[in-house]
């Protein structure tokens, strides 16, 4: 399959996935193009068993993203726009776990790409923000939810209201993003990162990522029998079985996912 705004490329033997936004002229901006094959993709994904890890980073040297391709916020009715904005729950809404590596700017809807993965890396050059109240705007695709529930109320506000860049240093300072790397090894320590994660108990990552999703938003009482119920689920996988198995003769575990 070939892409026009996105790259992919799968490697078989870490089972990580790494998707490119490819407009590198544009620093990235999320266009149509752009959402329609990254939502193809991912749907695709969800039952390819040789990529249990997905990352998605930029193309160039500049940019994660600089946010939606303003070139087309000319005209159109509003409900175009607010389905826009539906795009950038896709990474939260994939089974499996999706890390966005950001690697210089990270704005508008390219950080509220960012704010759905599951995983935030970051090289120390990048500089994160929603400035679309510059443009006269709010956040349309999670920047003001997702923030506000990631950095806290107060801080949520002074990235939306003032719409400044925050350095690297100080989006991990918020806890907006979760490793802070050098930028000669950034790509190494992604690629250690997401080959790490691949090699977990598929199943139990899944259930993890949903759990913690889906349980935060839930009463307590609610969200703790759901932990337990896929608690016990994981008592009928190989995996589990495997995991004991390597535990008790002092090996690693081999998980198949299943
Ligand atoms: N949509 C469309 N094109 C964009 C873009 C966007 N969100 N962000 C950058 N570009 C384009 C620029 O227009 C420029 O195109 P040109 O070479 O034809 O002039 C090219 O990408 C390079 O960007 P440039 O502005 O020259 O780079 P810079 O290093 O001087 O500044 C930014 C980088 C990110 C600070 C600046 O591009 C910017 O503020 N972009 C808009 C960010 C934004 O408001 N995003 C929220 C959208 S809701």
């Amino acid at each position: 399959m070939s892409y026009e705004a996105i790259q992919f490329e799968k490697i078989p033997e870490t089972r990580v996935g790494w998707i490119t936004l490819n407009r590198p002229d544009r620093l990235n901006a999320i266009n149509q193009q752009m959402r329609k094959e990254l939502l193809g993709l991912l749907e695709k994904l969800r039952e390819d068993d040789q990529v249990r890890v997905v990352v998605i980073q930029g193309a160039g040297e500049k940019a994660f993203s600089a946010g939606a391709d303003l070139t087309e916020f000319g005209g159109g009715p509003p409900h175009r726009f607010a389905e826009s904005g539906g795009f950038s729950s896709a990474p939260a809404e994939f089974p499996k776990p999706v890390i966005a590596a950001i690697d210089g700017y990270c704005l508008g809807g390219g950080m509220e790409l960012a704010l759905a993965c599951d995983f935030r890396l970051v090289s120390k050059r990048s500089q994160l923000g929603q400035p679309e109240i510059h443009l006269g705007l709010i956040p349309g695709g999670g920047g003001t939810q997702r923030l506000a529930r990631l950095v806290g109320v107060p801080r949520a506000k002074e990235m939306c209201m003032m719409g400044d860049r925050l350095t690297a240093e100080q989006a991990y300072e918020w806890g907006l993003v979760d490793h802070l790397y050098e930028n000669e090894e950034f790509a190494e320590k992604v690629s250690e990162f997401a080959g790490e994660l691949a090699c977990r108990a598929p199943i139990a990552v899944r259930l993890a990522k949903q759990i913690i999703d889906e349980g935060c938003q839930a009463p307590l009482a609610t969200a703790l029998l759901l932990e337990r119920e896929a608690f016990a689920l994981l008592f009928t996988t190989e995996d589990m079985k495997e995991g004991m198995d390597a535990f008790l003769n002092k090996r690693q575990p081999q998980f198949k996912g299943k």
